[in-house]
């Protein structure tokens, strides 16, 4: 016979575990962002996204307890990938006018693949009639698309226009 089925449980937790490993690459992530940006609001966003990523990974512990299993992170290869092209452009950008621009997309990269996690594991959470679950992951993912608004803005009012000039 067939090993046991596994189902929409299964899968939440693979998922949960996958984000769990994914916000804490960034919580370390973030900081390294916030050193190499050249504007200070842009720095600032990074330096308060750190701190709310802190605040998420402990939703997300809550999220574990109120599942009754171990808070645990499973290997998130885009993550890795999405943060080793960051790093890319901080080295390939470097005194460059157009890093935080790069800086910026590297970033939203980012909260796009939490969006997009979030958002699965608040429809699954839904349809298992978990309310208090849904609860806490729509708390981090509203931070994500906060985050995600922000950065649009900060980089049209004025960090694309500053990419543009040349650097000396
Ligand atoms: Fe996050
Ligand atoms: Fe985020």
């Amino acid at each position: 016979m067939a090993a046991k089925t596994k189902t929409l449980d299964d899968l939440f937790v693979d998922t949960l575990k996958d984000i769990y490993f994914a916000e804490k690459q960034v919580l370390k992530a973030l900081p390294k962002m916030a050193k190499a940006a050249n504007s200070n609001e842009l720095r600032a966003a990074f330096e308060k996204h750190r701190d709310q990523t802190e605040a998420q990974i402990e939703r997300l512990e809550g999220v574990f307890e109120n599942m009754g299993i171990a808070a645990r992170g499973k290997t998130c290869d885009a993550i890795i990938g999405i943060l080793e092209e960051g790093k890319s452009i901080m080295e390939d950008y470097e005194d460059s006018s157009a890093l935080d621009a790069g800086l910026v997309s590297a970033a939203q990269a980012v909260e796009h693949y939490e969006i997009t996690r979030y958002g699965t594991l608040i429809t699954w959470a839904k349809t298992m009639g978990n309310s208090d679950v849904v609860n806490l992951l729509k708390q981090n993912l509203a931070e994500e698309e906060q985050t995600d608004v922000d950065l649009s803005k900060l980089a049209q009012a004025s960090i694309n226009k500053a990419a543009l000039a040349k650097s000396s």
